[in-house]
């Protein structure tokens, strides 16, 4: 099946149409700068520029970067405070005529590595976590996902555990590999008293430099980098919009 998917990030918004069955893309990706400030009706009006682009009709996949529930955003996390409460799915529908799908990034990640990448065939409870500007989660019982997890939400200190272990503080704090992997030792061993999960994938920008701080990480479940498939998050979110994942 073909499906628009669309990966929203806090830099660029991305599409590609996608062919659900290989997860290969079968067009060119089209990428707009993420409007600042990235309010609600910038961010549709963006959408609307992918679509157009793509001359679309279809069903749309659309990952965003922040906690939602059946496609209503529960924080602007790292966008923009106003999307709070803002039915993100029906705002894009009304502004294009469309039917999306909204599914978190990380998710929509998560989602392509379990089909095409370092995850399939994983049986059992497997966590994806992705390291970047923050932590992202994607967790699978089975091969299915349970959506909307914010593992980099656990708190420690008060405070949430992706402003004290994500790779942008080891950048922002100028931490070496294995100070910063003290502190996701700290961060999966909470992971694992509380999950705990059968595999652990590591994703995002951190993923391709995971045997630099893995030995700081003592815990017995097994930790694998992503394959990180090129553009996993547009893939991912045209699988959920295939599957209807909400
Ligand atoms: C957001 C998550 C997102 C993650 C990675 C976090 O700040 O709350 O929803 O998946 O960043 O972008």
């Amino acid at each position: 099946m073909e499906v628009l998917g669309i990966d929203i990030g806090g830099t660029g918004i991305k599409g590609a149409i996608v062919d659900t069955l290989t997860g290969e893309l079968v067009t060119e990706r089209f990428r707009i700068d993420t409007p600042k400030p990235a309010k609600p009706e910038a961010i549709a009006e963006t959408i609307k520029n992918i679509v157009d682009h793509f001359n679309w009709k279809g069903i749309v996949g659309c990952g965003f970067p922040t906690p939602l529930s059946h496609g209503k955003c529960l924080s602007g996390s790292n966008l923009h405070p106003s999307l709070k409460g803002v039915q993100i799915d029906d705002l894009f529908k009304k502004k294009t005529g469309l039917d999306f799908t909204l599914v978190n990034d990380a998710d929509a990640a998560a989602e392509a590595e379990m089909h095409f990448g370092a995850g399939k065939g994983k049986q059992g409870l497997v966590a994806v976590i992705t390291l970047g500007t923050g932590i992202g989660s994607g967790l699978f019982f089975n091969g299915k996902l349970i959506p909307n997890t914010e593992l980099g939400h656990l708190t420690y200190k008060n405070e949430a555990f992706e402003k004290y272990a994500a790779y942008s503080i080891k950048r922002s704090e100028n931490l070496s590999y294995s100070r910063w992997g003290k502190r996701l030792n700290k961060y999966f061993q909470h992971i694992n008293l509380i999950l705990p999960p059968d595999l652990i994938i590591i994703g995002g920008g951190a993923s391709k430099k995971l045997h630099k701080y893995k030995d700081q990480i003592d815990i017995e479940t097994p930790i694998i980098p992503a394959e990180n498939k090129n553009e996993a998050g547009i893939i991912g979110a045209a699988i959920a919009a295939a599957e209807g994942i909400k």
